[in-house]
């Protein structure tokens, strides 16, 4: 089953709440958290995931794209956040695991993202231990930019390791997902899609979410 994880960078900020309920047949609602030095934007923090947390039932899936994530990571689970992932560039192994166990200790679910030029083996030191597994389909920064397909070789390569290593976990994609991408996505092995302008640029929210369902 494909789990749809809608990125509200799409939506209309100031109308955040009536955009969260557009969504409300998805799996996940994903929040795109940006610090202006790990990427060159900024964007959602603490408070705003603190102020839509009632505005939805769904899990709030919280990519964090900043650096040292660890100093953070407890706040966002404070904050709302069901789900916090966090770059395997943006600190040192060390300190990641240390983040990772801070999510761990909020009994909230941790995972891992890598970069389009961060090769699959850079998630083996982690996998054991999160619960989803972030591949970019497109440089972490901005919504709706092209899909790159050159990435589902590594989304095909991390499947592969999760199966054996740990086959709950989740294989998350996000970048590009639209309807003629996401179909790669799901063959490669990817199980939740994030998309962000494909959903809500689209006429009809719910049906868009049903169709990328596949
Ligand atoms: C990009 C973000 C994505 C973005 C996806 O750095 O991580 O979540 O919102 O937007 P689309 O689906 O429009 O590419
Ligand atoms: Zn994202």
């Amino acid at each position: 089953m494909i789990k749809i994880s809608p990125s509200i960078l799409s939506a209309d900020f100031a109308n955040l709440e009536r955009d969260i309920r557009k969504i409300s047949t998805a799996d996940y609602v994903h929040v795109d958290v940006m610090d202006g030095v790990f990427v060159p934007n900024i964007t959602i923090g603490l408070p705003v995931v603190k102020a839509i947390r009632p505005a939805t039932p769904l899990p709030l899936d919280v990519h964090l794209m900043i650096v040292q994530p660890g100093r953070y990571a407890a706040q966002f689970c404070d904050a709302g956040a069901d789900i916090v992932t966090m770059h395997v560039e943006s600190d040192t192994e060390a300190n990641l695991r240390d983040a990772i166990e801070r999510v761990h200790a909020k009994g909230k679910r941790a995972g891992v993202v890598v970069k389009p030029g961060t090769p699959a083996e850079a998630v083996l030191p982690y996998i054991r231990d999160v619960e989803m597994i972030l591949v970019m389909t497109v440089e972490p920064g901005f919504g709706g930019q092209s899909f790159l397909s050159d990435q589902m070789i590594k989304v095909r390569a991390i499947r592969k390791l999760i199966n054996e290593q740990n086959p709950v976990c989740e294989l998350e994609v996000d970048g590009g997902v639209a309807p003629d991408t996401f179909r790669a996505c799901i063959d490669a092995g990817a199980n939740v899609l994030v998309a962000g302008s494909a959903v809500y640029k689209a006429p009809d929210i719910p049906a868009r979410i049903r169709l990328l369902r596949g």
